[in-house]
């Protein structure tokens, strides 16, 4: 009796509670089709940081999406096992339980964070390995196994269950309850007035709001900035969207990121090619990168140097908190 009520308790203390989305995010989790449970969220979380996914055992999710920088990384692009370079930037996934069209990549290729999580593990360059060599590492792992069994109602590790565990982990990172929030909630000290002015400008002048909209700023479409273009060659070092969609008029376009937490995220856009959050506003104030399949909604902004300002400091005031994490400090043996 007294051990099951220890193991009982002792359950409890491992399970990660579900979190209450932060002030400025509006959905629940009751909501999704299939909500995460404590179980799956505490396994996909030794999951994600757990190196031994990898092919050469140093390599995890979250040697790219580092909680420290909002689940993004501090670099241009990314570097693999064996520091393979990538060409993009690892983007971050906070808030990425509710999108408005489900779309997962810089151009979109998933189309859910299940099928999005299983590609980096056979990603030669990312973490290197074969689906069955997973499955049969974490299968041999035997400290794993009770916390499938918690998370499935079985022992047994397949690749879907790896998934679903790890995208259940992702799912409860999120970002609110940020100055920006507070001030939207009524506390008008919240934020500084150059914040308010960014705000103005953002939605007004700006038209930021065309593209970075809803709660987590971002319509999940795909718009060309000109970012990668080389007027000598006349080519996008990267095509994006048109890959997958087929359609000439995605050439150069790319998935509109969250603005949330960008303070965090430096250097920016998909090939991380931009340092800082000035540096962004000063390529949308010029009009974006002239090329053949530039978005019409971009066009010269004319803002004034206070102007600039004003909106990096809004861009600031979206930092908050729901996604911070740091790596377990023991994994199943
Ligand atoms: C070597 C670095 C690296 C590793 C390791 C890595 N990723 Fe990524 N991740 C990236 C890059 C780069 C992209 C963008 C690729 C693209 O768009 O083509 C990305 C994209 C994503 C996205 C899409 C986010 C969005 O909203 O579009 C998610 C989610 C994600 N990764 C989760 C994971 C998970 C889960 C793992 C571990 C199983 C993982 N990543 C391992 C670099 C990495
Ligand atoms: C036409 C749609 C559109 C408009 C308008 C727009 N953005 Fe963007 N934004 C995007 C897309 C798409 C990207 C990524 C582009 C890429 O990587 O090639 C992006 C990237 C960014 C990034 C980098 C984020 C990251 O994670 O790398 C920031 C910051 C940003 N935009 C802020 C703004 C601000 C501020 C404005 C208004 C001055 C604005 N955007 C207007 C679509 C838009």
């Amino acid at each position: 009796m007294v051990m099951i009520l220890l193991a009982l308790s002792l359950n409890v203390l491992a399970s990660t509670p579900i979190p209450t989305p932060p002030l400025g995010i509006s959905s629940t989790f009751a909501e999704l089709k299939e909500p995460p449970t404590p179980e799956r969220v505490e396994l996909g979380r030794l999951l994600f940081f757990d190196k031994r996914l990898s092919a050469d055992n140093t390599v995890s999710c979250a040697t790219c999406h580092r909680p420290e920088h909002a689940f993004s990384e501090p670099t241009a692009v990314s570097s693999g096992i064996r520091n393979q370079k990538g060409n993009r930037k690892a983007p971050t996934f906070i808030n990425g339980a509710w999108t408005i069209f489900p779309v997962f990549f810089w151009d979109g290729r998933a189309d859910s964070l299940e099928a999005q999580a299983i590609g980096p593990m056979a990603n030669p360059i990312e973490m290197g390995n074969t689906h069955e060599k997973v499955v049969g590492t974490v299968s041999g792992i035997k400290g794993y196994g009770p916390l499938f069994k918690a998370a499935f109602g079985a022992e047994i590790v397949d690749l879907n269950k790896i998934a679903k565990a790890i995208s259940d982990y992702e799912r409860t990172r999120l970002s609110g309850n940020s100055p920006w929030d507070q001030w939207k909630a009524g506390n008008e000290k919240a934020v500084s007035a150059e914040v308010k002015l960014g705000d103005q400008l953002f939605f007004g002048k700006a038209e930021c709001n065309q593209c970075h909209l809803g709660q987590n700023f971002t319509d999940s479409r795909f718009h060309n900035l000109g970012i990668g273009w080389n007027p000598k060659t006349k080519k996008f070092a990267d095509e994006g969207r048109v890959v997958i969609s087929k359609s000439a008029e995605d050439t150069g376009a790319f998935k509109t990121p969250t603005v949330r937490e960008a303070a965090k995220r430096a250097p920016y856009m998909h090939d991380g090619s931009i340092k800082s959050l000035e540096a962004v506003v000063q390529h949308y104030n010029k009009g974006g990168n002239k090329n053949p399949r530039l978005s019409p909604k971009l066009h010269p902004l004319k803002l004034k140097a206070n102007e600039v300002s004003a909106l990096v400091a809004f861009m600031v005031a979206l930092t908050g908190e729901g996604y911070q994490d740091v790596a377990p400090t023991s994994f199943p043996q």
